[in-house]
C-alpha cells in the first residue's frame, strides 16, 4: 500500500503528538517537521529520525511531502496553512483554522482551486461517544431535540497568549453543536470576560438558538481549577451524557440509565487516519473548509455579542 508522505509544521505540545500518529500510522510516513524553535525541532526530528526545519518555505519544496498539519500558534495557522495549500499540500490546520473569517475563506479557495484536501482539527468529532449522539439525535432515538449543554473548563494553559478562550476552546463545543444539529443558529449571544488574561477573555458563556426553537448552552473557561470537558443533549424522551475525557457515555430515561459500552479510541489517531485516506482515495473530509469558517463566524458573533451586550442575528 503507499504511503502518504507528512510533515507537521509547530511541533509544540499538540503539534508533537501529530508526529508521533503519523509514525504509528500504516498509512503515512513522517517525512520532515519543521519549528520555528530550533532545540525544538531538532528534539522532535530526532524522535522520527526525520528532517528538521525551521522556515516551513524551504520544508516544503520537498516532493515527496504530499500532506502537512499545521499546528502552530492560532495566530500563525492561516499564514502557514496558505503557504502549504499554495506549495500544493493538503492541508489539516488546527483549530481555529485561522484568526477571522477572511483569513479561513482564503484557505477554502486556495484549496478549491489547487484541487486540495483542506480539513480542520475539530478532534471532538473523532470521538465515538459524539458520534452516537449525533446518530441519536439524527434517528430521533432521544425524542425531539430540546437542547445542548456544554462544559469545558480548566486552568489557563499560560502558553496560549495570542488568543482568547472562545477562538481556543469554545470553539470546539460551537463545531460540535453544528455536528450533533447538522444546523447553524440563528442567532448568537454570549456574555465574557477577563480574569487573569491581560489581553483576552478567559470566561465565556454563550448561548446559541436554533429555527425549531431548540438551545445550546457553552460554558468555557479557564479559571475552573480542574479539568472538566462535558456535553449534555436532552431530547423529548431522553438525555444523552458524554465525558470527553474518559469518553464514557450515558443514556438516561426516567425509568433507566444504560452505558453502553463503546471501545476507547485515540481520537488523533482516528483523526490523521482519515484525513490521509481522504488524501489518498481523493475523498471529501468529514470536515471541510466551510465547517472551519462557520464555527469562526459564529465564535465571532460571541465575541461582537458581549461586547455590544445583545444577542446577533445570524445571517442565513
Ligand atoms: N484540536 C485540538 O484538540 C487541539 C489541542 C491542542 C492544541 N490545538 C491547536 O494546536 C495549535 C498549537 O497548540 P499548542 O498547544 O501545541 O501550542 P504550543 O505553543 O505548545 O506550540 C506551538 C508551536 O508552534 C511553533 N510555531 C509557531 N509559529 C510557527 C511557524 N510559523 N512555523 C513553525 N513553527 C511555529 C512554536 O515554536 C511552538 O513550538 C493551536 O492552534 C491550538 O489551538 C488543538
Amino acid at each position: 500500500m503507499k504511503k502518504l508522505g507528512v510533515a507537521v509544521v509547530g511541533t509544540g505540545s499538540w503539534g508533537k503528538n501529530h508526529a508521533r500518529v503519523y509514525s504509528e500510522l500504516p498509512s503515512t510516513e513522517l517525512i520532515a517537521i519543521c519549528d520555528v524553535n530550533v532545540e525544538r525541532a531538532k528534539a522532535i526530528a530526532g524522535l522520527y529520525g526525520v528532517k528538521a526545519y525551521t522556515d516551513s518555505s524551504r520544508m516544503l519544496k520537498n516532493m515527496e511531502i504530499e500532506a502537512v498539519s499545521v499546528c502552530t500558534w492560532s495566530t500563525h495557522l492561516a499564514k502557514e496553512a496558505l503557504k502549504a495549500l499554495r506549495a500544493e499540500k493538503n492541508v489539516l490546520v488546527e483549530k481555529p483554522m485561522a484568526t477571522n473569517t477572511k483569513q479561513a475563506e482564503k484557505l477554502r479557495e486556495t484549496a478549491e482551486q489547487n484541487n486540495l484536501v483542506l480539513t480542520v482539527g475539530f478532534l471532538m468529532r473523532f470521538i465515538p461517544g459524539l458520534q452516537s449522539i449525533r446518530d441519536a439525535v439524527e434517528n430521533k432515538k432521544i425524542g425531539e431535540l430540546v437542547c445542548a449543554n456544554a462544559k469545558r473548563v480548566s486552568q489557563w494553559p499560560e502558553r496560549i497568549g495570542d488568543v482568547g478562550v472562545v477562538k481556543d476552546t469554545a470553539i470546539h463545543d460551537i463545531d460540535v453543536m453544528r455536528f450533533i444539529s447538522k444546523r447553524d443558529p440563528i442567532t448568537v449571544y454570549a456574555k465574557m470576560g477577563s480574569m487573569k488574561h491581560r489581553k483576552f477573555e478567559d470566561y465565556a458563556h454563550i448561548m446559541l438558538t436554533y429555527e425549531g426553537g431548540e438551545s445550546a448552552f457553552i460554558e468555557s473557561n479557564w479559571l475552573t481549577p480542574y479539568k472538566t470537558r462535558t456535553l449534555t443533549v436532552t431530547g423529548s424522551d431522553a438525555i444523552m451524557r458524554l465525558d470527553y475525557i474518559t469518553q464514557d457515555l450515558w443514556i438516561e430515561q426516567q425509568k433507566e440509565s444504560v452505558q453502553p459500552r463503546i471501545p476507547f479510541q485515540e481520537p488523533l489517531k482516528c483523526e490523521l487516519q482519515h484525513f490521509a485516506e481522504c488524501v489518498l482515495e481523493k475523498k471529501k473530509p468529514l470536515i471541510t473548509g466551510e465547517d472551519g469558517i462557520k464555527a469562526l463566524e459564529i465564535a465571532q458573533a460571541a465575541v461582537q455579542s458581549s461586547a455590544k451586550n445583545k444577542a446577533i442575528q445570524m445571517k442565513r
